[in-house]
């Protein structure tokens, strides 16, 4: 399946995966001036930092990229190993030196996270849109922390983790008691006007949902089939998570 709207890559090999993610993210990005773009944490993307880091650590657009925070924890002190943002500094951000200033974090301890929220998505009105969206998909449909039936219309926000997330985080702080209960996240509303989506799914576990959000209908039980109604959309897949889209 390839259209104008959306593009669909199906790589042979892991190695292939991290070396299409990277370079995709390199060719959108580089004809830009101060592209504003969101990273995501999770298994799928970290072969990607790795190379980023590896073979294109020295373009000159790093200093230039303008990062914002796709989804975090709610209720976490600044510094606590399980912050999102700490993440994607770690494996991304910091290798390649992004300028501090370019970083625009949710305040995971903020006191009113409603009041967080407003202030990320008035960020996003003024300095918006997104130049890229890099994204992952859950296997309960979800983008982000957008869980099944936010609205299409939905901007920043602060949720409640559906059991389902929860248990799927729990894979990296080893018990579910680790996972925070709340998180914010940038909306779909948000993410549907980034000019650019790449969508990364690896590994049979995804390959079900990924045809439901593909090629079902459009609905707010799957989240990802936003990703339908806009353009410029490419789908980087491994062979098992394409298996029912090919
Ligand atoms: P994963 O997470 O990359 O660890 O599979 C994706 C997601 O849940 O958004």
């Amino acid at each position: 399946m390839s259209s104008a709207k959306l593009r669909i890559i199906v790589t042979d090999n892991e190695k292939d995966f991290h070396q299409r993610a990277a370079s995709l993210v390199v060719e959108t990005l580089q004809p830009l001036d101060n592209p504003l773009v969101t990273l995501p944490t999770g298994m799928t993307p970290v072969g990607m930092y790795r190379v980023l880091v590896a073979e294109y650590r020295d373009l000159p657009l790093w200093q230039n990229l303008r990062f914002v925070g796709l989804d975090e924890y709610v209720g976490l002190p600044p510094g606590d190993p399980r912050l999102f943002y700490l993440w994607v500094a770690r494996e991304c951000l910091d290798p390649l030196s992004v300028p501090l200033e370019n970083r625009m974090r949710f305040a995971s301890d903020a006191p009113d996270i409603d009041a967080e929220a407003q202030r990320m998505n008035q960020w996003l009105l003024a300095h918006g849109p997104l130049d890229l969206a890099v994204v992952g998909i859950g296997g309960n449909g979800h983008i982000a922390f957008n869980e099944p039936g936010t609205p299409y219309e939905s901007g920043v926000h602060a949720l409640t983790l559906t059991p389902e997330s929860i248990r799927s985080n729990a894979r990296y702080w080893g018990r579910e008691d680790h996972v925070p209960r709340r998180g914010i996240t940038l909306g779909l509303s948000n993410l549907a006007a980034a000019r650019h989506t790449i969508v990364l799914a690896s590994g049979a576990g995804k390959s079900e949902i990924l045809a439901r959000a593909l090629t079902g209908p459009v609905t707010v039980d799957v989240p990802a089939s936003y990703l339908q109604t806009i353009s410029n959309v490419t789908i980087l897949a491994d062979k098992a998570a394409a298996e029912h889209i090919i």
